[in-house]
């Protein structure tokens, strides 16, 4: 038990409930319902082992790296995805390297909101796919040089729901798949695919929206000229509370 003691981690319930996903009450409610058993600091706070929190879920001590085995090979597999932008040419090259940019930009927002391990590697996975969805959209218009018709730029904005559909087919990346279906829907519901608002956007997919803002504002692309980091950010600023979760558009200034 000596042992144990040292070499276990213990948590506070609102960390416990981070490291499993679960909202805070969901895990006192474990706790009152003697689920859960814990240690009580002089306080009277409720301290919960990893091992006795593990061993509650039924996932025993191996979970951590069941996860990240898990997480791994998820992660080859929206690597892998990336490929089939090869078969645009010189575009697939602007999508990879757009993808991986949104990717890394998403992973550190996320970490600086303090997300679960989860849910920052699911960002980092969903940034690398969020335009996967392209790839269903008649290659005539994502190659069309100039701008594009309200019709042509209706089919453009499939591509969430496209990439969701694709994703939604892969076992493992139903979660992912959420995320990518989100990621043009807008804070005050204006957005697409589905016009969500607010809440009811996964966080996750908010980060990727700002994210992908960004990225798409500072780039060059074949149709346009990059505007400068500082260009970007006002852009995104003004959008707060609109386009933007207020909250994220005011730590991505920060880290980006
Ligand atoms: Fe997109």
């Amino acid at each position: 038990m000596k042992e144990r003691l040292e070499t276990d981690v213990y948590f506070t319930p609102r960390e416990a409930a981070k490291h499993l996903n679960l909202s805070l009450s969901a895990i006192k409610n474990y706790i009152y319902a003697n689920k859960l058993k814990t240690l009580k600091t002089p306080g009277g706070h409720h301290r919960i082992s990893k091992i006795e929190l593990l061993a509650a879920m039924g996932e025993g001590e191996a979970l951590p790296v069941k996860t990240e085995d898990y997480f791994a090979d998820m992660e080859d597999c929206c690597m892998a995805l990336m490929n089939v932008y090869k078969l645009l040419g010189e575009l697939g090259n602007f999508f990879i390297s757009h993808s991986v940019r949104v990717s890394e930009a998403s992973y550190k927002l996320s970490k600086a909101l303090g997300l679960s391990h989860k849910d920052i590697l699911q960002a980092k996975m969903a940034g690398l796919v969020h335009d996967i969805g392209h790839m269903a959209i008649d290659r005539r218009i994502l190659l069309k040089p100039g701008s594009l018709t309200v019709q042509e730029y209706e089919l453009i904005k499939l591509h969430p729901a496209r990439g969701e559909e694709l994703l939604n087919s892969i076992k493992g990346l139903k979660e992912i798949a959420d995320i990518v279906g989100q990621h043009h829907e807008r804070i005050d519901g204006t957005g697409y695919s589905r016009g969500l608002k607010g809440k009811d956007i996964k966080k996750t997919a908010k980060i990727i929206s700002i994210a992908e803002a960004y990225d798409s504002m500072v780039s060059d692309y074949f149709y346009k000229k990059p505007v400068s980091r500082e260009m970007a950010i006002s852009e995104i600023m003004e959008e707060k509370g609109m386009q933007f979760d207020s909250e994220l558009v005011d730590i991505f200034i920060k880290i980006i």
